[in-house]
């Protein structure tokens, strides 16, 4: 059998019908299909990296001979000469305290006093031994950001 013949086929009102309803229920069934794939989709959505690329601060915001941090982002800006821009890691490298303040030209960690310089990264005062890491960033006009 075959559709042609259903078409010519005298008196099959009834199955047409029929024929006609099942389309209509398997192609419903093919929408829900498609509209839970899409939402799955959504969810998986489009990502991009946490934090790259994305604006941090003006330069008005990051004092001369010294800085400021982002503890939401873990990143510390410094700008240690003016028009000099640096940025490290605000996760101290002792024992992973975030670190608190700058002051006297040095980062500051609250938890066992571990301070880095603001022009490299570079320890100051122990206990912590290494520095902390550099990040990357980007100063375009007046504006900082991750790259
Ligand atoms: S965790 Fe920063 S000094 Fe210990």
């Amino acid at each position: 059998m075959s559709d042609d013949q259903v078409l010519t086929e005298p008196g099959n009102q009834t199955r047409r019908a029929l024929l006609a309803g099942a389309g209509a229920v398997g192609a419903a069934a093919v929408l829900a299909a498609c509209g839970s794939d899409d939402s799955g989709q959504a969810a998986a959505g489009p990502t991009s990296p946490a934090g790259s690329g994305q604006p941090l601060a003006k330069t008005s915001e990051i004092p001369v001979g010294g800085g400021k941090i982002f503890a939401d982002r873990d990143v510390v800006v410094t700008q240690p000469k003016p028009g000099e821009f640096k940025a490290f890691s605000a996760i101290c490298t002792h024992q992973g305290c975030k670190v608190t303040s700058i002051e006297g030209g040095t980062i500051n960690c609250p938890c066992h006093a571990s301070k880095f310089s603001i022009a490299d990264g570079s320890v100051k005062a122990p206990p912590a031994k290494k520095p902390l890491p550099a990040k990357e960033i980007k100063v375009t006009g007046d504006q900082i950001s991750l790259s």
